[in-house]
């Protein structure tokens, strides 16, 4: 007979308090978003890309963080990454693998193998070297931890109308690399998940909601998604809470669409 356990507090249950989490691409898009809900939940924030300006702009609204300019392209400056945050804050139990990049739209027979590669090692290679140097010192604490790697619907579907090979590519290779890390590091208390986000409005996305493609994109997204319509910024904010929190210490190696219905048909 299990003990019987009282309910959860539900303001308890999402508490970041203490907590250290590591953003990548926290210089716009859902990683301002990002910093600003793991901040606002207690967590202190160590926020990483490369445009030093945007970093500093949005530390100095937030309490406890850090702005770290960091290429995740480069092995070096990741382990930096890492070593700066733990000078900082003594421990790391939450990294969100989120910077990214596209290569749309070329067609897969004229694209150049070096853009194809160049995505990869940001969307897939630079997740799976972070993700390393953060388990480290995860399992020598023996405390456990949280990685998010931030996929996409295209982790689970192509994209015939918008060219980008190496795009998918990159974000089904994601989610292979979720459930595998998963697999290794439950023993150790490190959960391993992924998110996969339908259409919403950021830099990486510009040409489907502004000016002469803007019109067709809003069809696209409208036959696209069940919903018929892109996500509104807040709407990754409660699954992102749930896998950086205990509310969710069931769960790892999972991929969860936040997407309006797409991957649904
Ligand atoms: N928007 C969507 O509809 C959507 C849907 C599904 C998945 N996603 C995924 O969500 C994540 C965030 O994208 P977003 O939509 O927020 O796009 P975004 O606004 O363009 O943000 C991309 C971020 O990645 C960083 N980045 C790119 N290359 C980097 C590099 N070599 N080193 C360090 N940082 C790098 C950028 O920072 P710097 O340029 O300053 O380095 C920027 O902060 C991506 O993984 C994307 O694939 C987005």
């Amino acid at each position: 007979m299990p003990n019987v356990v009282k309910p959860s507090d539900s303001s308890a249950l999402f508490d970041l308090t203490g907590q250290v989490a590591i953003v990548t691409g926290a210089s716009s898009g859902f990683g301002v978003r990002f910093c600003e809900v793991l901040s606002n939940a207690g967590a202190n924030v160590v926020m990483a890309a490369r445009r030093e300006d945007r970093l500093a702009a949005l530390a100095a609204r937030l309490p406890n963080s850090l702005p770290i300019r960091c290429d995740v392209t480069d092995d070096e400056q990741l382990r930096r990454l890492v070593d700066e945050s733990i000078d900082r804050f003594g421990k790391v139990d939450i990294l969100v693998n989120n910077a990214g990049t596209s290569d749309s739209p070329v067609k897969a027979e004229d694209e150049d193998p070096a853009l194809f590669r160049a995505v990869v090692d940001v969307n897939l290679n630079a997740c799976f070297v972070l993700s390393a140097l953060v388990a480290k010192p995860m399992i020598e604490r023996g405390e456990g931890g949280s990685i998010i790697n931030i996929a996409s619907i295209h982790s689970i579907v192509g994209s015939p109308s918008i060219h980008q090979a190496a795009y998918v590519a990159s974000k089904a290779g994601l989610t292979g690399l979720t459930r595998d890390l998963a697999a290794q590091w439950a023993r150790h208390r490190i959960r391993v998940n992924a998110i996969a986000p339908g259409y919403f409005e950021t830099e990486l996305t510009h040409d489907l909601f502004v000016g002469d493609t803007a019109e067709g994109g809003q069809r696209y997204i409208e036959r696209g998604a069940l919903m018929r319509r892109p996500g509104n910024e807040g709407e990754l904010d409660g699954v992102l809470l749930l896998l950086a929190s205990s509310a969710s210490s069931y769960i790892t190696g999972e991929t969860i669409a936040v997407d309006g219905g797409w991957t649904a048909k």
